[in-house]
């Protein structure tokens, strides 16, 4: 058994498109231990998207393989990878994707009709979470009525109300200003003291500066994985 949330080894993707072949992921072997918050930088077009995408099991991998929470993903059908992505991931991305006239705790609760749980249950739920992020005082809010950064928060709250035990975060702070960038990582940083794995993507060094540990990610290859020093 190992102690690791995630391991991957050896991870490649290859796509080809029009005659031309880029590998976007190049030899990944990497372990994430459960808690971890983790932060991946590189060049545009280096492989880190290709590399969620595949942790957070939305893609398959040419060759090599993942482990999520002690299970082989790669042989899996594609109701198993459902199941993994619902059981242990939660997702953010640049853009928030709320829905529209959609209240904060509506948007919050979505994920739980798919998981079958009650009305009731899913409006205490999605109430507990937003209070969570901060935002129990905006509950019946639609997106156009919060600010980006309280968006922001809906969208983190509507990733863990499956109670994931990975975040994957693609550049969440992309479309943020500074300040209210700060507030998101600082939710982010809370959740891994609470046991919560995060993957974070961020071009911002500023940024990776609220993980705890940073990999960088070159022509779909990890040239450097270190402890974050002077963490903020
Ligand atoms: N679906 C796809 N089909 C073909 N090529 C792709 C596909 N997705 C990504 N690529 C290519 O794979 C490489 C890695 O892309 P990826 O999106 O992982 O980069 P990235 O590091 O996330 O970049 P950015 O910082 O711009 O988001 C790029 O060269 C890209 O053009
Ligand atoms: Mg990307």
């Amino acid at each position: 058994m190992s102690d690791m949330i995630v391991r991957t080894h050896e991870l490649v993707k290859v796509y080809e498109t029009g005659g031309e072949t880029v590998h976007a992921l190049d030899g990944v072997s990497i372990g994430v231990s459960q808690g971890q918050f983790v932060a991946i930088m590189g060049a545009s077009g280096s492989g880190k998207s290709t590399f969620m995408n595949m942790i957070g099991c939305l893609d398959v991998p040419t060759s090599g393989s993942i482990e999520i929470a002690g299970r082989d993903v790669a042989g899996l059908s594609r109701d198993e990878l459902a199941e993994v992505r619902n059981r242990q991931l939660g997702f953010v991305f640049q853009q928030f994707n709320l829905l529209k006239r959609t209240s904060a705790t509506q948007n919050v609760a979505l994920p739980l009709i798919y998981a079958g749980v009650s009305v009731s249950e899913r409006r205490a739920r999605a109430e507990a979470q937003l209070a969570d992020v901060g935002l129990g005082d905006r509950l019946q809010n639609m997106p156009n009525q919060l600010s980006g950064g309280q968006q922001q928060r809906v969208a983190i709250a509507r990733a863990l109300v499956t109670r994931p035990s990975i975040l994957l975060a693609d550049e969440p702070t992309g479309a943020l200003d500074s300040k209210t960038s700060v507030e998101v990582m600082k939710i982010l940083q809370g959740l891994s003291e609470k046991g919560i794995s995060i993957i974070l993507v961020t071009h911002e060094d500023d940024i990776a500066a609220y993980a705890e540990r940073r990999i960088d990610f070159r022509d779909g290859r990890v040239i450097a994985d270190e402890p974050v020093r002077n963490r903020r």
